[in-house]
This record gives C-alpha cells, structure tokens and sequence, in this order.
C-alpha cells in the first residue's frame, strides 16, 4: 500500500506528444480510475506507471522512492489486462503462482499464497483446471489472483471487465470493490464505462488528449464539472447541452435566450454572474434536474421513449431543435409523437463560456 506520485510527467512517441504534464497524488489505499475518450493515453499512462514504457519527462514516485529507471519487476506493481494472458497449458493453480514461481519463492509459500487468494475470489473448486474449461469471469479472477499473490504495493487495472457480457461486469465490478474494502491496496483502474467509475472510484482522473481536465470524487464531478468536457464526459445520459444567448430584460436582469427551444428566455435567478447582452454561452441541464415544478417551462415534442421500468428517458424536441434527453420516474404513458410540458429551476442551470470553461454563480 504505497502512495504514488506523477510530476509532470510527459510521454512522447516520437515527435507527437501524447501525455502532458500530468501531475496526480494518489494517497495510499486509494482508488483511482483513469476515464477519457479512445486514444486520450489511459493505456499509455498506466503503462508508464508499471514501466512498460519509458517517461519522456517528469518524475514517477512510489512511496517516495523514484521509479523513472527501476526495473517493471523491482516496482512493487501488479497489473491486470483486458486479454487476461492466461497461460492456456497451466492449471489455475500453476497460472496464479508462476510469477513466485519465477522469482524462485519456495514452494510452499507459493500454495500458501495461491490458496489465500483462491479464498477470497472463489476460485478453490477450480484450482486444478486449465483455462479453457472456465467462464470469461473465472478467467478474469485467475487473472486477478495471479496478481493478488504478488502482494503489490499498488494494483494496475486496463479495462479488466471489457471482455465480459453486461451480467458478469456487474457481478466482477462488485467483487473488484469488495477486494479493494478487503485488502486495500492502492489502485489504479483504467476504463471506459461510466458505471464502473462512477461506482468504484474514490476518485476520478478525466483525461482528454493527454492533459487532465479534472480529478474529483465521482459526485463531485458529477455535481460540480469545472468544464464543458467534462460536464459532458460523466454522467448516462449525457448532461443536455444547449447554446444560449445572453440578453438583459427590461428589469436590468440577466435572461437567456435559447435557441433550440423556440427562443425561450430563461431569467437567470440572483446569485448567476451578469453576463453582457449578446455573449454567446452554453448551458447546461442534466436530464433529471427536469421536474414537475420549476420556474422555466417549455414544450417540446417526443421523439423517442426508453423506459427501462423504474425510469423512463424521453428524447424530445422543439420543433428542429437539438434532441433533449428528460428523466422521468413516471414516464410509462409516453409515447413518441406525444406533447410535453418540462420545467426546470433556472438556478440548476450549469453555464459554460465560449472556451468551455465553467461560469459559477456568484462569481
Ligand atoms: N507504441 C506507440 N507508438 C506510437 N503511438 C502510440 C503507441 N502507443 C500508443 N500510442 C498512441 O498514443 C495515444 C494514446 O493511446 P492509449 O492506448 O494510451 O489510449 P487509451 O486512452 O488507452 O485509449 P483506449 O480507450 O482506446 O484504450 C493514441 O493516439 C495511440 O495511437
Ligand atoms: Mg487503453
């Protein structure tokens, strides 16, 4: 259980720079998940971390001690891959403890390990057999054992679920949290789903293009995105984001005007920053802040119905203005083609600039 440290810490390939500076205090025991679009260097990141690539620039430290140049096998990491690289002619037992093995352990420390770690992933019954005869799951939990018996400082996760169907990812995201309460070690976890960071997370590292946008516990980013990106990047359904237009009324007060919604004017409550008349923003509404009360009410027409039993997700529009998704609990009567009044406080409004940086109230 180790702390870990990135100090601008930059990675090219060759003249394109894909990581820049990226500078990150993990605490020990804590998770950490990378989120960000295909190709914005998660991979390469973590890569990075476990020494499987070299730094360009910056310092990578692991409980104080500086990692840059120590051997991947000397770092007191363990990593767990997508493809789960299981060795296909060894037995579970033989493919959780070959790293010890390799590193000459005694044998009888080996299948201590090895069962302590079959015990906490329920992998006892299947000590004796060989990959092929388990489930997609069983084999990600061999993978997972194999680096349990390591005893590594800091756990390193790339995308460890994708490879399963939607029922055993719910069930190993479980088991990933309660292994992470159980032994708390110091994690870094690398995916593109939502839910898995959303629910997993102490705290969430967004990426874009090899810069960090924001690192946040995952309601803080959910309730407080310091930008467009990432208001945009957390949260399923996405947050509706709509441009406006600032107009004073004749109150000497702060309206917008919205296009994609027939040009209503939402009157901005006292608190939001006075904006000029004319300066063009975006805003945004995440698709449950829509209630039955609210001062800001518009109509809007159904175009498509998700109901998934206890929620129902109308996508809707004005006329041909932008698809807005709207929450709703008592959705189940709605049909596509159907009239809709939503409502919105206007103070739950988020308010982007031209550059995607957030405008806060009060500011
Ligand atoms: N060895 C390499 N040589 C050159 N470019 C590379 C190399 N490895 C990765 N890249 C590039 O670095 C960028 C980041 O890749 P990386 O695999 O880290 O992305 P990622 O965020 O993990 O994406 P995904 O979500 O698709 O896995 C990509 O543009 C990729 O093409
Ligand atoms: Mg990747």
């Amino acid at each position: 259980m180790s702390d870990l440290k990135l100090v601008d810490v930059s990675k090219s390939f060759g003249a394109v720079e894909i990581l820049k500076k990226v500078n990150l205090d993990v605490k020990a025991r804590e998770f950490i998940v990378f989120v960000g679009p295909s190709g914005c260097g998660k991979s390469t990141l973590l890569r990075l971390i476990a020494g499987l690539e070299e730094i360009t620039s910056g310092e990578l430290i692991i409980g104080g001690e500086r990692m840059n140049d120590v051997d991947p096998s000397h770092r007191g990491l363990a990593m767990v891959f997508q493809s789960y690289a299981l060795y296909p002619h060894m037995t579970v037992e033989e493919n959780m403890g070959f790293a010890l093995k390799f590193a000459g352990m005694p044998k009888a420390e080996i299948r201590e390990r090895v069962l302590a770690a079959a015990r906490i992933l329920n992998l006892e019954p299947l000590l004796a057999r060989k990959p092929k005869a388990l489930s997609g799951g069983q084999r990600q939990r061999v993978a997972i054992g194999r680096a349990i018996v390591r005893q590594p400082k800091v756990f390193l996760f790339d995308e460890p679920l994708s490879n399963l169907d939607a029922e055993l990812r719910v069930h190993m995201r479980i088991e990933i949290a309660k292994l992470h309460r159980r032994l708390r070690v110091t994690t870094i976890y690398v995916t593109h789903d939502q839910v898995e960071a959303m629910t997993l997370a102490d705290r969430i590292v967004v990426l874009r293009a090899g810069v960090v946008e924001q690192v946040g516990s995952p309601l803080d980013l959910y309730d407080d995105p310091a930008n467009l990106f990432v208001a945009g990047f957390i949260g399923s359904p996405k947050m509706n984001l709509l441009p406006a237009v600032a107009v004073i009324t004749a109150a000497g007060r702060t309206a917008l005007r919205l296009p994609d919604l027939g040009d209503t004017l939402v009157v901005l409550p006292d608190g939001t920053p006075r904006l000029d008349e004319g300066r063009a923003v975006t805003v945004g509404i995440r698709p449950e802040q829509f209630s039955a009360n609210g001062s800001a009410a518009f109509d809007l027409t159904i175009d498509i119905v998700e109901h998934l039993g206890g929620t129902t997700f109308l996508y809707a529009r004005k006329d041909a203005g932008t698809a807005i998704v709207v929450e709703m609990k008592e959705g189940r009567t709605h049909k596509p083609g159907d009239a809709i009044t939503v409502r919105f406080d206007p103070a739950a409004l988020y308010l982007f600039d031209a550059d995607g940086s957030r405008i806060r109230a009060g500011v």
